[in-house]
């Protein structure tokens, strides 16, 4: 199969039809690209599985071009349904409701919830408004890093898709928030843009996190996610991946340093890829970091940032990144 990468507008129309005819699209979205099918048509959304190479016990998201939509793919929405779409919607949030019966077991993982979420592009919401809800995970190979770019996914998937719809870099970087709202709290199985601080005030209460409970309603965690193609480390400070990485070059490797400008002075001549000035150029940066080094280093040492919120999300990928290995 040709992979083509066509200016997202003017592939549109291209898409739309793709879609119609149970075939893959791969779309831009503000948070990372998406790898899409009909939502409703099982075996194009099996496509979906081989292309990717990930395991059918991981449920999808299913994309919506406007909050109402929710109707079709969910039933019995609940009333802060409505009130997380008003402040939220379109954007990084992600909405695990019961689902319909419309929306086929595959896309679900065999599961009675189902993921929602209204994207914040313009041609993603087209191409679902023309066509379906759209069934997609991120547009990586399993386990590697998600994608920010129309060649990131080119990279991955080329042979594997007819078409990416070329939308430019995205603009938050991270995967969206994911919010359980079927249990009896509001629980957050995936962190992100949208922080529970965020969240608190529209809810009314502040939702509790996966890592404590509803783990087993997260089936995507159990899995090692957005991991590069070499050894990675996240760093304390940036003493210490100073340190680590003269220690790496003294033995022939080749260390490279993901760190912000902050720190650039300190860490002095050594080669480092920058993650710009602030939490959320961190954020909409470090994907394509970790994707620009994989390919000239073997050794990958990766600032740590401090607190809460966003700051705290962002570490949540960067911990799965490396693999949990700290120096
Ligand atoms: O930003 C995003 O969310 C991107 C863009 C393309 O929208 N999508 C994305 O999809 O990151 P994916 O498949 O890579 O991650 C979806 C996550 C997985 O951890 C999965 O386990 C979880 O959402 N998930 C999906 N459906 C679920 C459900 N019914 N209940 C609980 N977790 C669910
Ligand atoms: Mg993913």
């Amino acid at each position: 199969m040709i992979t083509r990468i066509v200016n997202a507008k003017d592939g549109l129309d291209e898409a739309v039809s793709l879609i119609k005819n149970g075939e893959l699209v791969v779309f831009p979205t503000e948070t990372v690209y998406g790898l899409g099918a009909n939502a409703y048509d099982a075996e194009a959304v099996l496509k979906i599985f081989e292309a990717k190479g990930r395991p059918q016990d991981n449920p999808l998201i299913v994309h919506i071009s406007d909050a109402s939509q929710a109707r079709e793919v969910a039933r019995d929405i609940p009333e802060g349904y409505y009130r997380l779409a008003e402040k939220f919607m379109p954007g990084a949030l992600t909405v695990v409701l019961k689902k319909s019966e419309r929306v086929p077991y595959v896309v679900t993982a065999g599961g009675d919830t189902v993921a929602v979420r209204m994207p914040d592009n313009e041609t993603a919401r087209e191409l679902i408004s023309r066509s379906f809800p759209l069934a997609a995970p991120s547009a990586n190979r399993s386990k590697h890093v998600s994608p920010t770019s129309a060649r990131h996914v080119y990279d991955d998937l080329e042979g594997r898709v007819p078409l990416i719809l070329d939308g430019g870099e995205c603009r938050v970087g991270i995967e969206s928030t994911v919010l359980d709202l079927t249990s009896d709290t509001p629980v957050i199985l995936r962190p992100g843009a949208v922080t529970a601080e965020m969240l608190a005030p529209v809810l009314g209460i502040v939702p509790g996190s996966g890592k404590v409970i509803g783990i087993a309603r997260s089936p995507g965690m159990k899995y090692e996610h957005y991991a590069p193609n070499a050894e990675a480390y996240a760093a304390r400070d940036a003493a210490s991946a100073a340190e680590f990485y003269d220690k790496c070059a003294a033995e022939g490797r080749r260390p490279v340093l993901l760190f912000d400008d902050v720190h650039a002075a300190e860490l002095g001549a050594r080669e480092r890829i920058s993650l710009g000035g602030d939490v959320e150029d961190f954020m909409r940066s470090v994907y394509a970091a970790l994707r620009l080094a994989e390919r000239d280093h073997d050794v990958i040492i990766v600032q740590t940032l401090e607190g809460g919120g966003r700051a705290a999300s962002v570490m949540n990928r960067v911990m799965k990144a490396v693999g949990g290995k700290m120096i």
